[in-house]
């Protein structure tokens, strides 16, 4: 049986930052932002938007009431979740309207957790062709205003609806995965940012993708040759980039120039927005569907997932026929081109505003957030959200 991505969506706040402005804010050569890390804007989350209304926001679009009606399951992968005990699936569950005869969690692992639900996805749908998976990768981006991993913030996240016979792409079988106990990035429950060590970091998300990736080529017998495209999760456009690197003088000429090519497409999105974790590689996979228009069914697409702590997989995906219709492409370009640029001082207000949390109620001002689902205060330690379209 087939199974695999039916529909796939992302949704981003719509406030950026350029990065050229940053730079010269924190008295580093723009150039280093946007060659050396390779970022062009990041994505910021106004305090109306939190990884609930972003993932919201995300699916609302692409879900028809078939589909509510055959999604028996919603996976919520975060790592910027809301609450330690209530998962941010269950709230997405009745912004949507979804059927009560479903479950509805929340998964973590760093910005591999999407990967690792979607693998739960599939296995769900072997055994239950019928229904789908609503799959939810959400997270705003946080290392703290003048620290190293500033540049590589964002905010944004994808709605992946899983099922059998699916109309955009397969997953195939072989999948490789990679785990150890490392800290190369982390973020204890009493912290808003994350704490990193950058440079090993950036070593173990090379090292880990030669582990997985020579796995699947011993497990397979493929080659580079088989994929026209490869994928990466990118917490900035310039690590993938990297890590491809490291594998690429195993192929011929015309591989290393087709792969280099869709992995410039493919960055496209992430270039603008920042590192969204655990959305980031359906974010790239994203960019190249809808950028690459010479894409055709039958081509295969590697992916590489990995989340710090740290687990890695690579596993691959085919194209399926008409699979551009089901794409949003000019929805994106617009939801991309609409943003409104932030000054670095407003920027910096907003990334330092919270919540109360002595149970005092505040309303938040929702009018100049254009996204259809926000947060629009807490009360008793309670968050509210609107849907405006209801
Ligand atoms: P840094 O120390 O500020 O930067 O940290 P750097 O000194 O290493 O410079 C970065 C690059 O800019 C270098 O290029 C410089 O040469 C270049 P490279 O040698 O790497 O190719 N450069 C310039 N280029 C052009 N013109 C110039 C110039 N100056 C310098 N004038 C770092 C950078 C990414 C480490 C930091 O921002 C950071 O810690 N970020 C967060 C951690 C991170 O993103 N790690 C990635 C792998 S781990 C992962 O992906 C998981 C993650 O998503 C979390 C999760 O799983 O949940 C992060």
């Amino acid at each position: 049986m087939k199974i695999g991505i039916d529909k796939i969506n992302f949704f981003i706040p719509h406030l950026y930052v350029d990065m050229n402005k940053l730079a010269l804010a924190r008295n580093v050569e723009p150039a280093k932002f946007t060659i050396g890390i390779g970022q062009e804007k990041m994505a910021v989350a106004p305090i109306t938007q939190d990884t609930v209304t972003l993932a919201a926001n995300a699916a609302v679009e692409i879900l028809t009431d078939e589909d509510k009606e055959k999604i028996d399951t919603v996976i919520f992968a975060t790592e910027s979740g809301i609450d330690h005990s209530k998962a941010a699936a269950i709230y997405v569950h009745r912004l949507l309207g979804l059927k009560h005869h479903a479950r509805a969690f929340e998964i973590k692992e760093a910005c591999y957790g999407a990967t690792a639900a979607i693998q739960l996805a599939k296995g769900h749908i072997a055994l239950h062709p019928d229904s789908k998976v609503l799959v939810l990768g959400s997270d705003i981006s946080r290392y703290g205003l003048h620290s190293s991993g500033e540049v590589t913030q964002g905010a944004g996240a994808v709605a992946i609806l899983i099922s059998a016979n699916p109309k955009i792409m397969t997953i195939e079988e072989p999948s490789v995965f990679h785990t150890e106990d490392i800290m190369d990035f982390w973020r204890p429950i009493y912290s808003d940012v994350a704490y990193v060590d950058g440079k090993f970091s950036n070593e173990k998300y090379i090292s880990f993708f030669q582990t997985v990736w020579g796995q699947f080529k011993a497990e397979t017998d493929m080659t580079l040759a088989d994929f026209e495209a490869i994928c990466f999760h990118m917490p900035y456009t310039k690590m993938g980039l990297k890590a491809l690197k490291s594998v690429l003088d195993e192929g011929y000429n015309s591989d290393q120039e087709r792969l280099l090519a869709n992995y410039d497409v493919s960055k496209q999105y992430s270039k603008v927005v920042g590192n969204i974790y655990t959305g980031s590689l359906y974010l790239s996979l994203l960019s190249l569907l809808e950028l690459n228009t010479d894409l055709d069914a039958g081509d295969r697409i590697g992916l590489y997932s990995y989340g710090s702590g740290a687990v890695g997989e690579f596993f691959s995906g085919i194209i399926q026929p008409g699979y551009r219709d089901f794409l949003q492409a000019e929805k994106h370009e617009k939801l991309l081109k609409e943003r409104k640029e932030l000054s670095i001082e407003e920027y910096e207000k907003i990334f330092q505003e919270t919540l109360p949390t002595d149970g005092s109620a505040l309303t938040l001002s929702i009018d100049e957030d254009p996204a259809d689902i926000c947060l629009a205060g807490i009360d008793r330690h309670m968050r509210q959200y609107i849907n405006k379209n209801l």
